[in-house]
């Protein structure tokens, strides 16, 4: 069977959910949205629990829920700055990596940490005021009582805090292409992807 790993990078709500997803559906790979590990754990800190204790104990089942929420994201971001969390979620995101019939995992540090040896590597990025634009209508749209202005401060800070954190910074890996989507559709951003990683075959 063929192993074949894509790591997608990049910043808060940049669009990589969505071409992951789109991507992984051209391909047939598997999909790993990485951010929701974090958000799992951050929900359980929000909920009173320990963060490293959360990360070793988590479960597939903790993935589901509403975890797409901008409380939800900023505990992400603070618990993110934790090595100890960061080193008990590798193991299963390598694993999700390696398996038979490709994979696609979307994060901050899956071409730089986690998968340095993926045979394909995108940094999906779009600029600070784009990104919390599109992020504030799936909010709104999902009816929550959210503003454009704290929704771009809520990105700034988070980026700001995965790009300053010690441990597995926001950054694209050396050998990473970047797309900025900010001028795209979602269809040329997906087309873009799928070529890139076309040309990695
Ligand atoms: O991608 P998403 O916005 O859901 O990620 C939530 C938070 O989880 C990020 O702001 C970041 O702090 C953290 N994260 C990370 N490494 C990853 C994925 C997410 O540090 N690979």
């Amino acid at each position: 069977m063929t192993r074949f790993t894509v790591a997608i990078d990049g910043p808060a709500a940049a669009g990589k959910g969505t071409i992951s997803k789109a991507v992984a559906a051209h391909f047939g790979f598997a999909h790993l949205d990485t951010g929701l590990l974090y958000r799992a754990v951050g929900a359980k800190v929000l909920a009173g629990g320990d963060p490293v204790q959360a990360a070793k104990a988590l479960t597939p089942k903790d993935l589901e829920g509403d975890l797409r929420t901008p409380e939800v994201a900023q505990a992400a971001s603070r618990v993110a700055v934790l090595p100890d969390v960061r080193a008990a979620l590798v193991t299963f995101q390598r694993d999700f990596a390696v398996r038979d019939g490709g994979a696609v995992l979307d994060g901050r540090d899956i071409g730089t940490v986690i998968c340095p040896d993926a045979q394909a590597k995108l940094f999906v990025t779009a600029s600070a005021e784009v990104r919390a634009e599109r992020r504030y209508l799936e909010l709104a749209d999902k009816g929550l009582d959210v503003t454009r202005e704290d929704v771009l401060a809520d990105v700034i800070e988070r980026d700001k805090r995965d790009s300053d954190r010690a441990e597995a910074p926001l950054k694209p890996a050396d050998d990473a292409i970047t797309i900025d989507t900010s001028e795209m559709s979602i269809d040329q951003a997906v087309a873009k992807a799928v070529a890139v990683i076309e040309a990695c075959r």
